[in-house]
């Protein structure tokens, strides 16, 4: 197809001669004498490129540029002017026009631009389709490239642009929070709102009004009408984090909402419809909690149509490294780290996972002699390493002191497995004197 321009010119003749010019080009020539009648045809034919005189008889050319920049079209527009140094032609740049011309017209100088404008407009628009289709969305904070992380990333390129339910599951630190945002992100609602509610940080008493609103005077405190989290996030996302916390009188309400897409503010009666999309995330197993009987099943199903779940740090070893690396080059003076301690990090078994390891390293670095970090430099958490060992089974039937001496005993072990024998550090991350550790150690005969 031809390309086309749209010329808005109130003068007969310089609308005729600019017409032959373009015409003789091979470009497909539109005519408007007056602005709106312009307007009109620029939102009917659709052209690709608008010629616009600055001085129309009916609204003038900047009020034209405006509407034509607030969805008329998405054409280049050239402005032509009387007066180069006149404001209205810098305006006009800002306004969103490619550039302007003065008249009189120089015919090379203006083909030369139409041309220029054109190829810039097709570039914008390959810019644009590219910006449509989800980018790898590990560009956006969150770093990883292990299969199980390969895994997460297209299943959130595949969930963002649907109005699914997605529940977001996975230990404490793993980048659940991440992730839900990197959903919003990528999906058609990224221009709506980003509501967040953290099920377990708001008193139980409150969730209620904070989730649904409130009517004036719904109870003694409502002096005010509330509008909720929910309503807040029509049009966009509401992220309901720790969902596992969410008490059993909230739930036939959120199922509720879920199912008729309604809500009632608390003292009201009329049911408010929402659009919403819902994410949801906890780090605790909520099929466990159903089993227990302390999450309603039916909610349950409604929240776990997709889920996401986020791998441990400790089985995805193969990003530490560039994880280590991306935390390192924020620091604001240059850092590295020796073989060794970056050793040390491979070992340990990470149970706050990225989060913990995201800690370490910002510690490391403030304690990095000379911009380089030592083993010494990286203080692990006294956490015992999750394994199912480390809690050993106790009863109170082997009596106090017995049961006292088996905890002391494996936090020893624990603590010198982790610094590789290290004595003065494990008695640190114990929080111990030194002295104290080797009595113990004597004690225990541990060598
Ligand atoms: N894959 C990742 N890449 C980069 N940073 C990450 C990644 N995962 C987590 N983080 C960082 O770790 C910290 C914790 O992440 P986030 O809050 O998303 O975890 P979470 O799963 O919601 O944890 P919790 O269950 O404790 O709320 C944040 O500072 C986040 O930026
Ligand atoms: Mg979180």
């Amino acid at each position: 197809m031809k390309t086309r321009i749209l010329i808005i010119e109130d003068e007969r003749t310089a609308l005729h001669a600019l017409s032959l010019l373009l015409e003789d080009e091979g470009y497909g020539i539109l005519k408007a004498e007056r602005g709106e009648d312009g307007l009109r045809l620029a939102l009917q034919q659709e052209p690709d490129l608008i010629l616009l005189d600055i001085r129309l008889p009916d609204v003038d050319g900047i009020t034209v540029l405006q509407r034509l920049r607030a969805g008329y079209s998405d054409a280049a527009v050239i402005v032509m002017t009387a007066e180069t140094t006149s404001a209205n032609a810098i305006r006009a740049t800002q306004y969103g026009a490619f550039d302007y011309v003065s008249k009189p017209i120089n015919d090379e100088h203006l083909l030369l631009l139409i041309r220029r404008a054109l190829e810039y407009r097709a570039l914008e628009k390959t810019v644009r389709q590219f910006r449509q289709t989800p980018p790898n969305p590990s560009i956006r904070g969150i770093i990883g490239h292990s299969p199980a992380m390969q895994e997460v990333y297209k299943l959130i390129g595949r969930v963002a642009n649907s109005n699914a339910t997605v529940l977001i599951t996975g230990e404490s630190g793993t980048g659940k929070e991440l992730v839900a945002n990197a959903i919003y992100e990528f999906s058609s609602r990224c221009h709506g709102p980003f509501v967040k509610v953290n099920c377990a940080a708001i008193p139980e008493n409150l969730l209620e009004a904070e989730l649904f609103g409130h009517e004036k005077g719904a109870f003694t405190n409502a002096l005010s009408r509330r509008v909720g989290r929910f309503e807040q996030a029509t049009g966009g996302t509401l992220f309901l984090d720790e969902i596992a916390d969410l008490v059993p009188s909230l739930q036939p309400k959120l199922l509720r909402a879920i199912q008729e897409r309604t809500i009632e503010r608390l003292g009201g009666n009329t049911p408010i419809s929402v659009d919403v999309r819902l994410v949801a995330a906890t780090a605790r197993d909520l099929a466990e909690c159903v089993a227990r009987g302390q999450f309603r099943e039916d909610l349950f199903y409604r929240l776990n149509v997709v889920t996401i779940s986020l791998p441990a740090l400790r089985d995805r070893r193969e990003d530490i490294p560039l994880l280590v690396q991306r935390f390192l080059a924020r620091s604001e003076r240059p850092v590295d780290i020796r073989p060794d301690a970056l050793d040390r990090i491979m070992r340990h078994s990470w149970p706050g996972n990225v989060r913990e390891l995201e800690n370490t390293i910002t510690r490391a670095i403030v304690l990095a002699p000379g911009g380089l970090i030592t083993p010494d430099c990286i203080q692990l958490s006294g956490r015992a390493p999750s394994r199912p060992e480390a809690s050993p089974h106790l009863s109170h039937r082997e009596g106090f002191w017995n049961v006292i001496r088996r905890v002391e005993e494996r936090l020893l072990r624990d603590a010198l497995e982790e610094t590789r024998g290290n004595k003065a550090e494990a008695a640190r991350i114990l929080g111990i004197q030194r002295r104290l550790l080797y009595e113990k150690l004597n004690e225990f005969g541990i060598g």
